[in-house]
């Protein structure tokens, strides 16, 4: 069985005053079903750790670099993320694929490292409308897949995030055929890769505009283990209505 997962990701948002959003959220759970997990900024991942302590709640941080240590200015390892109190982090988001010019053999660095120092990899993988339009979006899934994952993934140190670029930030979300088509492949592809008892056991989660409103019937969708959410994960009461949908899903 997969436990449910819901992640929130702050992006570049919130400064001391966003924790106690995170305060609220640690007041109504941990939930017995549902992971709930929080990626701040690094700026306040360590507060953010303080305060979600005992509750149930962990955070994460949203990208790592895939060396130890060393001189890379601006840059933070999966160790000092551990160091900071994360549990997991979000790799190759299509912001970092797009801003930074990530490509697919440094997500999957940067998710060896983040395994070695402990730490669930949440990678992100998604298509742009334009490949949608095209019709290349499963092509796009698979090179981004393959080439994205390291080999010493298992269910415990991997999560996938389905996250089609067009859908993020927009309001706009792919049919509920369209989610599972992309999600049953994934799985496919997972229990292809790495044998049905792993590829079955890790986690995939939708992302890209998962509101409250549209958090149930997303959650109904086979291979759909959790959210990943962008906006609807600032603010503690929007964010609470997700985690409780995914309880009831
Ligand atoms: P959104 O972002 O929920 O604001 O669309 C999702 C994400 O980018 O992870």
């Amino acid at each position: 069985m997969r436990r449910k997962l819901a992640a929130g990701n702050w992006k570049m948002n919130g400064t001391t005053a966003a924790l106690s959003e995170l305060e609220v959220l640690a007041r109504s759970f941990p939930s017995p079903t549902v992971d709930v997990l929080i990626c701040p900024p690094a700026t306040l991942l360590h507060r953010a750790a303080e305060a979600v302590r005992d509750t149930g709640i962990t955070v994460g941080g949203q990208d790592c670099h895939a060396a130890t240590s060393g001189a890379h200015t601006g840059d933070i390892s999966a160790d000092m993320l551990v160091d900071a109190g994360a549990k997991a982090v979000i790799l190759g988001h299509s912001e970092r694929r797009e801003d930074h010019d990530e490509q697919n053999e440094d997500v999957r660095a940067k998710a060896r490292a983040a395994m070695d120092a402990g730490l669930k990899a949440i990678i992100c993988v998604g298509e742009s409308l334009e490949q949608r339009e095209a019709a290349n979006t499963l092509d796009i899934i698979g090179g981004q897949l393959s080439g994205s994952i390291p080999d010493q993934s298992t269910g415990e140190n991997l999560i996938v995030a389905y996250e089609p670029i067009w859908a993020i930030g927009t309001g706009k979300v792919p049919t509920l055929n369209e989610i599972g088509e992309v999600h049953d492949f994934i799985r496919a592809r997972l229990e292809r890769r790495f044998g049905e008892g792993v590829g079955r056991s890790v986690r995939l989660l939708y992302g890209g505009s998962v509101k409250p409103s549209n958090a149930t019937e997303i959650f109904g969708v086979s291979n759909v283990d959790g959210a990943l959410v962008g906006g609807a994960s600032l603010k503690a009461t929007d964010f609470s209505a997700i985690v409780e949908a995914l309880e009831k899903a």
